[in-house]
């Protein structure tokens, strides 16, 4: 679905000279990235998802999911359930290779925009409290705090913020989205569907 570039062509980011960017392409996940998807999984969370698990989540209705490649290499996925028009973010993540670069924060954009083309009003996700990356990436998105779930994480008993994003179905959320979407350099371009967002960031109207 979009592409965007981040330093590096493919090959391991660490192993290219930093003003090399790598163009990063965003589509739909489908079974045939499920491997690559499952070794990132492994890496970055302490009770992985199963393969049978993701299976089962691109089967059902009201999923989006998406995987952002380098080339071929699948660096990151994540994904998001609609319950009536509340879009949950149900996994975010970033082979490590890859983490600090902006693939989360364009996986997200991409994300969020299908959302709304899905019909949330609201968006909502639990993150680990000590999970100040992740949250720093959330409130890019307008997500706030709203409280706590104690001892939600079940390897350490650590407790979930649970963060809400409101009003994301009005005209400043999507001008700010379109406006976030536009910053990318070079542009996103999206691969196998298309998320309309009303507004571009070099529409006029976005540059109030
Ligand atoms: C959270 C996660 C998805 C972020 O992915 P990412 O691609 O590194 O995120 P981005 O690069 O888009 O943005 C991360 C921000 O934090 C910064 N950052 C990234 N890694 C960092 C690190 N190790 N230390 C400090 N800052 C860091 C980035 O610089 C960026 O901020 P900036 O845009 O203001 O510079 C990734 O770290 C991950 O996969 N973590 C493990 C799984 C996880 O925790 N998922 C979330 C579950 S709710």
């Amino acid at each position: 679905m979009s592409t965007s570039v981040v330093e590096g062509t493919g090959d391991r980011p660490s192993d290219l000279p930093r003003h090399q960017k790598a163009v990063i392409t965003i589509s739909p996940m489908r079974r045939r990235h499920l491997r690559s998807v499952l070794t990132i999984e492994q890496q970055v969370y302490p009770r992985p998802w199963s393969e049978r698990l993701f299976e089962e989540e691109l089967d059902r209705s009201g999923r989006l999911y998406l995987v952002a490649r380098v080339e071929s290499t699948v660096v990151g996925y994540c994904g998001l359930l609609m319950i009536a028009d509340d879009g949950h973010v149900a996994t975010v993540a970033v082979d490590p290779a890859w983490q600090g670069r902006g693939v989360a924060t364009r996986m997200l954009a991409e994300l969020v925009a299908g959302a709304l083309e899905m019909g949330a009003n609201q968006l909502t996700l639990e993150v680990r409290v000590s999970n100040i990356v992740a949250q720093r990436v959330y409130r890019r998105f307008g997500f706030a705090p709203a409280g706590a779930r104690k001892a939600y994480y079940a390897d350490n008993g650590e407790d979930a913020l649970v963060m809400w994003a409101h009003e994301v179905g009005g005209e400043d959320y999507r001008r700010r989205l379109a406006e976030l979407v536009g910053s990318f350099d070079p542009p996103t371009v999206r691969q196998g569907f298309s998320v309309e967002l009303p507004v571009s960031s070099t529409h006029p109207a976005a540059q109030r």
